[in-house]
Formats: C-alpha cells, structure tokens, sequence
C-alpha cells in the first residue's frame, strides 16, 4: 500500500490480508488440534500397555524371583492398608446439617481391583465400552483443568452407567459427596447396587424424565428439578448431555445447575456447536440443529452465539474451553458463576 493509494484502492488491500492472516490463524489452530489429537491418543494406547508391563514385571518377579516378589508385595500392600487407614482417621467434616440423602459422607476409597465394571449392555447405551474410557489407572484427579480443592462434593448430571464415578472412585482423594442422577433407571441401579456398597460417599438417584432412546418408559415429564439443596456442589459434571437436550431442557437445566453450583464452584460441560452464518435458513428463534429425525435428541448442535447468551442470562460465564480432538466434536466447556447476569 503506497503513500498515496486512494481509499478506494487500500480498502481491498486491507481486506487480502486480513483474509491471510485469518487463514494462517486457521491452519495454526488446525496444527495444534492434531497435535493434541495425537497427543491424547498416545495416552490412551499407553495406558493398556502400563497394565501389560506392570502384570509381566509382577509375573516375571513371582517365578524368577519369589522372595522378591513376596518382599515387594508385602511393602505394596503395607503401604496401601496405611494409606486407607489415614483416610480414614480423617473426617468427613465437609457435609452440612440438614442436606438430606447426602449426608452420609464417607472418605473410605475402594481399590480399583474390587469396583467392577458396567456390563457391556449398559456401556453400549451411554456411548464408549472400552474399559479405558472408565478406568483411572494412575488415581490422578480426572480433569487436570480443575482446582483440587474442588472435587470435594461432586454432582454429575446423566450419571449413565458411573462411567465418571468409577474414575472419581479411584482418584486417591475421592470426593467426600457425590450425587449422580439419570433418566435410564437400570444403569441407576446398577450403580447403586454396585458402587455406593463401595464408597458409601455415592449416591445415584433416578430423574423421571422422558427420553425416547434411553428412558422411554418414564413420565412424560421433558423437565424436573434436581433433589438438591442450592450451592451444594463445588464441581458439577454435565459430560455428553447437553448435547442430547433439546433448547428447553438445556435452558431448564442450566438454571438448575446454576443454582446447585457453589459461589466459588465450577460447571465442566461438553456442548456441540455450529456457527449461525454457516446456516442462514435458520430463523432467528432457531438456535439447534439435529442428525436424527426420529429422535432429535440423539445429537444436538447449539449456536455457539446463541449458547454464550444462554450462559450469560444464567449468571455463568466460560472459564475455558478445550476444543474436541475430531472436528466438530463434543467441545469441554468449563463454566463458572457471575454474580450478575451479563456482567
Ligand atoms: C451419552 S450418555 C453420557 C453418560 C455419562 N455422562 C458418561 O459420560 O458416561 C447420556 C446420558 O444422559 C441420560 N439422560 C438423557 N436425558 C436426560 C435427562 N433429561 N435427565 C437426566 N439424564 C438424562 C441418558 O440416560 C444417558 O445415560
């Protein structure tokens, strides 16, 4: 652009390299969402070959080496009973009088060997069957993003099968309160007959709320407030539901959510998300878009402006985002409280 270009001739210069700089801008997010893709997948072929070499090592010492073995196994499970013994000379101090079914906060954690796994049937409707997707090997806290001190009292919104809960069992500070809720009565059951008996910290409860695939035989009700005193979770986990609520649920929930999450607490959600402008038919009370015409709410886009509006007249607001390792996939949204809506 010369000194003494008119408007006329910079107005299209301007707007070339604007298009560039956006288009490089692409290609670098594009670059670094494979390289987390490759990273994570990394993880998860890692993981079963920990088990493997952990079980040969252990194999290996037991027949070559047996009073190794037993020394080793002696120290490992010395090691663990103390562990479990501390815990549990720690009080659950965290629970406040008068919250109902919630009160019967208990630090004790199981060991990973002893929580068993869904049956495939189970895992089959809530999505991932791999044992991987419910196992937490390392006893790490499950999402790195969020503060420590916040997994004390956990609500996990559509529970499925305690596919979370299993991985929050086997951190080694297990939250002090845990409240899983879903509309699919068998996988509730499942999880109060196998889980809690293991950590008496969690609870499963049946919401009797209408879902063509997976809870058509309960009321008709689309919506129905949530068991639970206002501010009485620190973490709420909400993963892979959002994106099968249609926009009044998800307005209805939201709101309950809001009202459950502790002043200082943090909402880890996963959403869909589609850009308005890419689909100008939408009228403008239009906000969703489906892949399902016999059941909507098998997978449901939301309007990223729409979404951020949606949060803001809630009093939430976006801490962060991590965007999805397949395009247009489920997209983690952490939420957090503003004292004011819009603010
Ligand atoms: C894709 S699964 C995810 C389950 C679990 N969050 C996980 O990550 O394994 C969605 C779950 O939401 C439950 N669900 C659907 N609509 C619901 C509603 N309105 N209230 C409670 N649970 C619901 C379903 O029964 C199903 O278990």
């Amino acid at each position: 652009m010369g000194i003494g270009s008119s408007p006329g001739e910079i107005a299209p210069q301007v707007d070339q390299r604007l298009a560039k700089a956006h288009e490089e801008l692409a290609n670098v997010r594009a670059e670094l969402e494979n390289e987390r893709a490759t990273r994570r997948a990394l993880e998860l072929q890692l993981t079963p070959l920990r088990y493997r070499i952990a079980d040969a090592f252990n194999r290996f010492l037991k027949r070559r080496v047996p009073p190794l073995h037993r020394m080793a196994k002696f120290v490992t499970v010395s090691c663990v009973q103390w562990w479990q013994q501390e815990r549990k000379a720690k009080p659950a101090q965290l629970v406040r009088a008068g919250e109902n079914s919630l009160t019967n906060a208990h630090p004790q954690q199981a060991m990973p060997s002893t929580i068993p796994m869904p049956p495939i049937k189970l895992r089959t409707i809530v999505g991932p069957t791999d044992p991987v997707f419910y196992d937490n090997p390392g006893g790490d806290f499950i999402y790195p993003s969020v503060p420590a001190h916040l997994y004390e009292s956990v609500f996990d919104f559509g529970c499925g099968c305690g596919r979370v809960a299993r991985q929050l069992m086997l951190q080694r500070e297990s939250p002090r309160r845990y409240l899983g809720i879903d509309a699919n009565r068998e996988m509730v059951e499942w999880c109060q007959h196998n889980l809690t008996p293991l950590n008496p910290a969690f609870h499963f409860e049946h919401h009797d709320v209408f879902s063509k695939t997976c809870a058509p035989e309960n009321s008709p009700n689309r919506t129905l407030p949530i068991c639970a005193p206002d501010g009485a979770f620190s973490l709420i986990i909400a993963h892979s539901i959002f994106t099968h609520l249609l926009q009044d649920q998800t307005e209805f929930y939201l709101r309950e959510l809001r009202r459950l999450l502790r002043p200082d607490g943090m909402i880890r959600s996963t959403w869909f998300f589609f850009y308005r402008q890419d689909f100008p038919v939408l009228a403008d009370h239009q906000n969703t878009l489906f892949v399902n015409e016999n059941d909507p709410a098998q997978a449901v886009y939301y309007d990223y402006g729409y979404f951020l509006r949606e949060v803001a007249s809630t009093a939430l607001r976006p801490a962060y985002f991590i965007p999805p390792q397949v395009k247009n996939f489920q997209w983690e949204v952490f939420l957090v409280g503003i004292s004011s809506p819009g603010r």
